[in-house]
């Protein structure tokens, strides 16, 4: 069965809202097989978004994941990569859909990276690579 790297990133951690996202994914039916506290460090980060290396929100997104600790979680289940980013919502989280995570429990803080509570990979290439990293 497929499998994907789901973040509660350090702003859902520190509002609380790990159990609240825990919930949605498995009332959703997907299976956890794995998951883990981190204080990630900035080596872990580069790896994780060397896509975004050079953009505009690249080192305030950097900073912010290292605020605080993060949940890396496993999750299990058939088209779970597309699954779980249908319930994130989209990336932005004032125009995300009411009933994701992002659309229900986020909002712009006026902040120079968007604080949007979770992080789901966005491909079978980028899950495998993703959970090697967090769970190495
Ligand atoms: P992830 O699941 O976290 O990867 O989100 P995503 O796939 O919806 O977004 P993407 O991979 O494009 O960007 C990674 C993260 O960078 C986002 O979740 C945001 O926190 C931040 N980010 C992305 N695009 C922007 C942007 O245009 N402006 C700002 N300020 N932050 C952004
Ligand atoms: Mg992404």
């Amino acid at each position: 069965v497929e499998e994907t790297l789901v973040l509660v990133k350090p702003d859902g951690v520190a509002r609380s809202l790990t159990g609240e996202i825990l919930r949605r994914i498995e009332a959703k039916g997907y299976s956890l097989v794995d998951i883990r506290l981190v204080q990630p460090e900035r080596d872990l980060l580069a790896a994780h978004y060397a896509e975004h290396e050079g953009k505009p929100f690249y080192e305030p997104l950097v900073e912010f994941m290292m605020s605080g600790p993060v949940v890396a979680i496993r999750v299990a289940g058939d088209r779970v990569i597309e699954g779980f980013r249908s319930l994130a919502g989209t990336t932005d989280p004032t125009s995300a859909a009411p009933g994701t995570i992002r659309g229900d429990l986020g909002r712009d803080w006026g902040l120079p990276v968007q604080q949007n509570l979770v992080h789901g990979s966005d491909s079978p290439e980028s899950a495998q690579r993703e959970l090697s990293l967090w769970f190495a």
